[in-house]
């Protein structure tokens, strides 16, 4: 098994695990010095592409921009969505996460559960490709958002899906936006990580879109907590550009070339 994994696994009951999504480079290397997990989510879809929901991202995109990411990471594990439709079946499965990789290099992948593709993740981790798996709240399947959890039999229901996807091999699991008493339950069942989202602090773990907490998508659920607004912060810099460029202010002769070298 993969160093990283063992490490992350190694991390239940003792230390938190911290997860945030990365699209590309620039953001994936600022996470990569302070954090676990970078998911190159297919969040994407939504937060960078503008859709409407999660189903229109494609492999190509999701290594396209896990290839950038990957330039941003060494220490952290790297986990890849697989796309909607990317994993119906063994075949497709299997080929479509060997390319991703072979391609990006990453340490693992991410399957959404539909409540029966347990056999998708047997079959995968029999391959030797790691898979973590997500339940509850899951895009890819399920078009309306709910808080998932509420009542005995709901958290039942929840905790035997967690378990197969642990009995298939999954070496951790998201949690979206499941009550605080699914997610206690889960996690003081199952041995391998739980990673929440909008579960509460019950989880071995937390995961956010990064440019939910950063304030820049416009998506403040309310278990987002927005550490900066950095959407402000970009504005007043783009102002000032502006405003500096109009008036000649910018550029200045320290900013001109003259044949020095160049940045690299
Ligand atoms: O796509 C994504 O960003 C995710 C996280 C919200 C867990 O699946």
């Amino acid at each position: 098994m993969n160093k990283k994994i063992r490490n992350i696994l190694k991390k239940k009951n003792k230390s938190k695990i911290v997860s945030l999504t990365a699209y590309s480079k620039n953001i994936a290397k600022i996470l990569d010095k302070h954090i676990d997990i970078v998911l190159v989510g297919d969040s994407m879809a939504n937060v960078l592409y503008g859709h409407k929901d999660t189903h229109k991202i494609n492999l190509e995109n999701i290594i396209q921009h896990t290839l950038s990411v990957k330039q941003g990471v060494s220490k952290s594990l790297l986990v890849v969505d697989m796309p909607k439709g990317s994993y119906n079946n063994f075949k497709t499965a299997e080929k479509n996460a060997k390319r991703v990789i072979k391609i990006t290099k990453c340490d693992a992948i991410k399957i959404e559960s539909n409540k029966k593709n347990y056999e998708i993740i047997k079959f995968l981790v029999r391959k030797k490709i790691p898979v973590m798996g997500h339940i509850g709240y899951t895009p890819q399947f399920k078009k309306k958002f709910k808080v998932e959890g509420q009542n005995k039999s709901e958290i039942n229901k929840l905790l035997k899906e967690a378990k197969l996807i642990e009995q298939a091999g999954a070496f951790s699991i998201v949690l979206e936006c499941l009550s605080s008493f699914a997610a206690k339950l889960i996690t003081s069942k199952l041995k391998i990580p739980t990673i929440g989202i909008g579960s509460s602090s019950n989880c071995d773990g937390q995961i956010l879109v990064t440019d939910d907490m950063l304030g820049i998508s416009g998506f403040y659920p309310k278990f987002v907590k927005k550490y900066i607004k950095l959407d402000r912060i970009i504005e007043k810099a783009v102002k000032k550009y502006t405003r500096e460029v109009k008036l000649q202010k910018f550029p200045t002769k320290k900013n001109f070339l003259n044949g020095t070298k160049f940045r690299k």
